[in-house]
């Protein structure tokens, strides 16, 4: 896959050539579109968790999104191994933190039409911290999209915080792995 125009599909179905990336602990399609449609009218995507980068380089493909990613872990990431437009990859920036880090970036950017991710640790303690760092900061329209709601602890976290703040419109989606969804 090194010449023309890069597509997720293709890649998805490539993955033998690819073992690098084979283990799977990503958004799937179907989640990665909704994840795409949510957050496509804002202006900038903060993402826990980024693994390989699928979900961030799906942002980064589908909406004009600039995408900060964090993970603690600095895995081999698609975008080093395919052939992407150069536009693509610049709107990507790959943090090698803890999400609890990203308060004074997302403080900077307050004023934008903000999106978030929460796909790190899935420990209850963990999602209700990656949600404190960016509470502080939500103003009204933004995005959280939470993702495997599957995951008991992810559950409990997800009724504990969608009960913290009656003004959010919130919904659950039943994909594969279950995801959240909250307006502000
Ligand atoms: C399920 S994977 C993320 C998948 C990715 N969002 C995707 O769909 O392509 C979870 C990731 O969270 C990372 N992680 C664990 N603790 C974290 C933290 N405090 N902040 C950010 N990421 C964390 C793990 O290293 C792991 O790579």
């Amino acid at each position: 896959m090194n010449d023309g125009e890069f597509s997720i599909e293709d890649f998805l179905t490539q993955l033998d050539k690819y073992p690098q990336f084979k283990t799977g602990r990503w958004v799937n399609s179907e989640e990665s579109k909704i994840l795409c449609d949510r957050v496509k009218t804002c202006e900038i995507y903060f993402e826990s968790g980024t693994a390989n980068g699928f979900s961030a380089l799906n942002v980064a493909l589908e909406t004009s999104c600039i995408v900060h990613t964090f993970d603690p872990v600095n895995r081999p990431k698609i975008w080093e191994s395919v052939n992407i437009s150069k536009d693509v990859i610049e709107k990507i920036c790959f943090h090698q933190d803890k999400f609890e880090m990203a308060s004074p970036l997302i403080q900077s950017n307050t004023e934008l039409h903000k999106s978030f991710f929460i796909d790190g640790d899935h420990g209850q303690g963990f999602v209700l911290r990656d949600f404190a760092t960016i509470e502080p900061f939500l103003k009204s329209k933004d995005v959280i999209v939470f993702h495997d709601l599957r995951n008991n602890s992810v559950m409990k976290a997800w009724d504990q915080i969608r009960q913290s703040r009656e003004f959010y419109s919130e919904e659950k989606i039943r994909t594969t792995r279950k995801m959240g969804i909250l307006v502000v």
